[in-house]
């Protein structure tokens, strides 16, 4: 029987949170993860180019890991590139938005905080997920400038200062007529790096939602009805971890990486 082989694409290292998620629910798959660690961060990119960039990359990977799923672990790349990629490439993509509608579901308060990059805040489509499931409910959307670097750095090792964090997270827990924010979606999958970072300086207790088990069920849903075929050529061993530059702070990345279960680096020089 052939094994799945699925590729986690992300930015550089929040999707290790849903590779985390997916390899609980799918301990036999193949996993390759992949990070554009040369476009990194893709908050601040400007939608056209950053969509072009991503097709683009999405294809080299695919051609080199021959994947059955590909799992965009990246909100910031889900909401503008899902439609193109499902496009281009025919195979099953499943993708990363914020969970606005379980936090419909679960907010007393009915105040919700949403916690993202300033792309992924800008979306048509995240605007529209709020005007669809919460429209009953009063949202607080923030852009994050620095919340996915700072999950990186604590990622290799770095302190988080709680200062900057309280700053970044700060915006969201908001009070109204009585009430206060007591749901928080973290929308960027790096952010669950720091929820017990967040826990430490928030202003007061809240559920924040991560969505990286729900999007592990939805893989092993999906992969139930798709074929297996073969690979035609050989690919990345499971643990692999492809990265689109070898700049700067490859190493103490390539430790984080190997410390959450991929420890085969492989570079595929893909310059912005
Ligand atoms: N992890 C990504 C997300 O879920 C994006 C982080 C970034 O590149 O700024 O949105």
């Amino acid at each position: 029987m052939t094994t799945p082989r699925i590729l986690l694409f992300d930015s550089g290292m929040g999707g290790l949170t849903v590779a985390r998620a997916v390899r609980q629910q799918l301990p036999g798959a193949h996993l390759t993860y992949s990070a554009d660690n040369a476009g990194f961060p893709y908050g601040a990119w400007k939608e056209d180019a950053l969509t072009k960039r991503i097709v683009m990359v999405i294809g080299e990977l695919i051609a080199r890991t021959e994947p059955h799923l590909v799992v965009i672990a990246c909100n910031t790349a889900s909401t503008i590139a899902l439609a193109q990629l499902r496009e281009a490439y025919h195979l099953p993509f499943v993708g990363t938005v914020p969970a606005i509608k379980p936090a419909a579901a679960q907010t007393k308060s009915g105040i919700i905080g949403v916690l993202a990059t300033p792309g992924t805040v800008s979306r048509e489509y995240t605007h529209s997920l709020i005007h669809t499931y919460a429209y009953h409910c009063k949202v607080f959307l923030h852009g994050a400038k620095r919340l996915a670097e700072i999950a990186e750095l604590k990622l290799k090792g770095r302190a988080v200062d709680p200062d900057e964090l309280k700053e970044e997270i700060g915006p969201v827990f908001r009070r109204r007529d009585g009430k206060r924010t007591d749901v928080v979606v973290l929308g960027c999958t790096h952010y669950p790096l720091l929820i017990e970072d967040m826990q430490k300086v928030q202003p007061w207790p809240v559920s924040y939602i991560d969505p990286a088990p729900a999007i592990a069920r939805r893989v092993a849903d999906v992969l139930d009805e798709t074929p297996l075929r073969d690979a035609a050529h050989s690919v990345p061993p499971h643990g692999t971890v492809i990265l689109t530059s070898n700049r700067g702070s490859a190493a103490e990345s390539l430790s984080a990486y190997a410390a959450m279960g991929f420890p085969a680096p492989e570079f595929i020089d893909l310059p912005v």
